[in-house]
């Protein structure tokens, strides 16, 4: 049995503007396998909102296979024309009674996987209320009793993406398997597979929040990520990121435990040059870093506050944190000029957190990951717990003893 965590991807860039490009920006990752299946369509399609084309499945070599002891094969239908999702993948759909699996042929290595789902009614025989499927991906259990339509209502509506990490082995090929509950129905409209880094998410072994322990991130390890968003900045579309496609969101007010945000510090450097020697300059896009939210520099003020997130999660599954980091501020170039704690999931996250210790720079990003294990909640039955990331002020001045 391999394990399955979910992933966190939170940029935080906490010190930090939207470039003012012209265009686009190329990108600076190439991923092997970029491939954008729209399902129960045909021929090429084009979509507004992506560069890519996306190929029809239907008589293509992605046709999925059906399960042959059911006497119910697949369907392709169209989304109703009241559907709000008017773009490619999200115009058509398979849907099925019965089980259906995607073969699809790749490189080995580790690869971004997105769903896209656009839960409507697709008469006849398919009613929006009845879709309840797991999916499979290789070994792995990407989702189970999976109910489209409350998860779309839950975000305010369709589509829906979910997006997974996994490390293909060397068979050359990705088994994706539809299977849908009793006397329910699975679909999809839309599959991307893109290639990554390897050395993007699989890093080795973060922090263990509230252990001593470190957490691998191994190749039998799948993610799916739960937040991607740019603090204090503006919200990044997948044709904007390092080559990815990733989405990263924004605003990050709404996930702040103080709405008035009145001590909010949303510092920007539009000018500044980036030095990526730390980090990989793929990493994040160049906008992540330059755009965030700070504590301020009045010390009677930032002492007398917790700059808070807080993060609805589901329980019982390790969280893989990402913070973002990049000092712009041309007044913070030395070790202490500002530091600060972390504390995530109510523990000790970072006792002192210098960004300008970690990068050895001002314009340098960096960035710093941590695993945290959320537990169900002691009573009542909600469904989902609360991680706070909280950030403090040092209470004391010294830092003499911390070079
Ligand atoms: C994990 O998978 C990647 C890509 O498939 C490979 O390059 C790497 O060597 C693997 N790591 C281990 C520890 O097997
Ligand atoms: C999916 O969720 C909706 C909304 O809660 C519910 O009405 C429907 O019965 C569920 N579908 C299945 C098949 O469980
Ligand atoms: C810092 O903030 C406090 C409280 O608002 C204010 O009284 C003080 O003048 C500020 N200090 C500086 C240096 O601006
Ligand atoms: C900030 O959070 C830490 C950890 O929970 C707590 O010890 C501290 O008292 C808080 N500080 C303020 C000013 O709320
Ligand atoms: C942006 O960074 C550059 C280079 O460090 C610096 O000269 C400039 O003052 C910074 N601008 C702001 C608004 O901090
Ligand atoms: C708080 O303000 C003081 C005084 O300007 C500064 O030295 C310190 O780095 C600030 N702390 C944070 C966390 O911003
Ligand atoms: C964690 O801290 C927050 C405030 O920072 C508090 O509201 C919450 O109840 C705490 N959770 C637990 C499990 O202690
Ligand atoms: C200053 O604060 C840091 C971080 O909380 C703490 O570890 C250290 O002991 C404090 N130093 C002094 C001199 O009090």
């Amino acid at each position: 049995m391999k394990p399955i965590i979910t992933l966190l991807y939170l940029s935080l860039c906490l010190h930090i503007l939207t470039l003012l490009v012209a265009g686009k920006s190329p990108p600076i990752y190439s991923p092997i396998d970029d491939i954008t299946l729209a399902c129960g369509n045909s021929g090429q399609q084009s979509s507004n909102f992506d560069p890519r084309t996306w190929i029809g499945d239907i008589s293509s070599k992605y046709s999925p296979i059906e399960d042959f002891k059911s006497s119910t094969a697949s369907q392709t239908r169209k989304a109703p024309p009241s559907s709000p999702a008017s773009q490619p993948p999200y115009t058509t759909a398979r849907l099925s009674y019965s089980e259906f699996t995607y073969k699809i042929p790749l490189s080995p290595g580790q690869k971004f996987i997105r769903l896209h789902f656009n839960p409507a009614t697709y008469n006849p025989d398919f009613d929006r209320s009845n879709s309840l499927f797991s999916i499979k991906a290789g070994p792995f259990t990407l989702l189970s009793n999976f109910n489209a339509s409350v998860a779309a209502d839950f975000y305010g509506g369709s589509p829906l993406i979910r997006e997974f990490c996994v490390n293909v082995e060397t068979e050359q090929s990705l088994e994706i398997t539809f299977t849908p509950a009793k006397d329910a129905y699975a679909f999809i409209n839309g599959i991307e597979i893109v290639s990554m880094p390897t050395s993007l998410y699989y890093t080795g072994s973060p922090k263990l929040i509230g252990s001593r322990n470190l957490y691998p991130i191994e190749n039998n390890t799948a993610l799916e990520m739960v937040y991607r968003i740019n603090i204090g900045g503006g919200s990044i579309s997948p044709n904007q990121d390092t080559g990815m496609y990733r989405s990263w969101d924004a605003p990050d007010d709404v996930y702040l435990d103080d709405p008035s945000r009145r001590f909010s510090v949303l510092p920007q450097n539009n000018t500044i040059i980036l030095n990526f020697v730390k980090i990989l300059e793929y990493s994040a896009p160049k906008a992540v870093y330059v755009t965030g939210r700070s504590m301020g520099m009045n010390k009677t003020i930032n002492k007398s506050y917790n700059l808070t997130w807080v993060f609805p999660l589901d329980p019982e599954f390790y969280y893989l944190v990402r913070l973002h980091f990049c000092e712009f501020e041309a007044d913070i170039i030395n070790y202490g000029d500002r530091s600060f704690q972390i504390y995530m999931a109510n523990q000790t996250a970072e006792e002192l957190a210098d960004v300008i210790g970690w990068s050895k720079g001002n314009g340098n990003p960096v960035y710093r990951d941590y695993v945290v294990r959320m537990f169900m909640p002691p009573v009542g039955s909600r469904k989902k717990v609360d991680l706070f990331l909280v950030l403090a002020a040092l209470q004391n001045d010294s830092l003499t003893s911390y070079n």
